[in-house]
């Protein structure tokens, strides 16, 4: 169960936290404001980051001890647009290692992204050795292999032949040649979880993006785990059986940055009155 403390010495009663409150877990009574029903708290924060006072710990954590959010550190518009629009999927890698560390600041960041009901119910696997993102990678071939035996008809659209003839010539179509991969997964059928993991797997490539680190959403891998004769992929991500990936990235620090912004155009908007 979550815990929310209000401290009564300091709480002004402004009620902004039982305005903010998603699950109506507090209430004023005689003393303050009080949670009185903190079995549905999903921790989501709201009365903890909006408190004027400083007046609530949520989960041991007191407000004092908490990172400022501060408006004037967002970035201006200037900078948005180069992260936003700059960001390209990349596919060509240096072999120089992103420090674990590095990583791991990448993968905190995005463990900010929203997630339904604040359930945050996906798990990262981290694939730092090269070795072994190219094993992942063979794995994907194989599967595509069988599925062209098989004569599933999305091997035609998805150029599964191209692909694993490219393989042959000793390219990576898969993965290309990329040192790391990151999967975002669930241990169980994909269901809602598929959302968390798609937005975290966004976010975190934003922050790659942010922090120098080049990245690109690993499809195919994701297509073959999915399917049911692709068992073996999963277990050449260190995954069970009944896990599901959510998204995945391949990634390391690029070979070449984008000079100039492609042009996309902007998805139809309709504005209703
Ligand atoms: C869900 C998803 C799966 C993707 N899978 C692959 C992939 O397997 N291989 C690849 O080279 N690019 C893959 N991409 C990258 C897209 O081709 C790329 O995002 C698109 O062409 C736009 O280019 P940009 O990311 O540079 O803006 C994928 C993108 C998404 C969102």
């Amino acid at each position: 169960m979550k815990s929310v403390l209000i401290d009564q010495k300091t709480c002004s009663s402004c009620q902004r936290c039982i305005q903010l409150c998603p699950t109506s877990v507090l209430r004023t009574s005689g003393s303050g404001i009080v949670a009185q029903y903190p079995e549905r708290c999903i921790g989501c924060g709201q009365c903890f980051a909006f408190c004027p006072t400083g007046s609530i710990s949520l989960n041991g954590l007191r407000a004092a001890d908490a990172i400022a959010c501060n408006s004037a550190d967002l970035p201006a518009e200037h900078a948005l647009r180069s992260l936003l629009q700059g960001r390209r999927s990349i596919r060509r890698y240096r072999t120089e290692p992103v420090p674990r560390a590095v990583i791991g600041k990448a993968l905190e960041l995005a463990g900010h992204a929203p997630s339904g009901g604040n359930l945050r119910p996906l798990r990262w696997t981290v694939v730092h050795n090269s070795e072994r993102v190219h094993s992942v990678a063979a794995a994907v071939v194989a599967w595509m292999r069988s599925e062209l035996d098989s004569g599933n008809p999305l091997s035609l659209v998805l150029n599964y032949a191209g692909l694993v003839a490219s393989w042959d010539k000793g390219n990576d179509p898969v993965m290309r040649g990329a040192p790391h991969l990151v999967i975002a997964h669930y241990p169980g059928p994909a269901a809602q979880t598929m959302h968390a993991g798609v937005i975290a797997c966004t976010t975190l490539e934003l922050a790659f993006a942010g922090l120098g680190i080049g990245s690109c959403w690993a499809g195919f891998l994701m297509i073959a785990a999915a399917a049911p004769s692709g068992k073996a992929v999963l277990q050449a991500c260190g995954l069970d059986e009944d896990s599901s990936i959510l998204g995945g990235l391949m990634f390391g620090y690029p070979a070449g940055t984008p000079l100039r912004v492609p042009p996309r155009k902007p998805y139809p908007v309709e504005w209703i009155s």
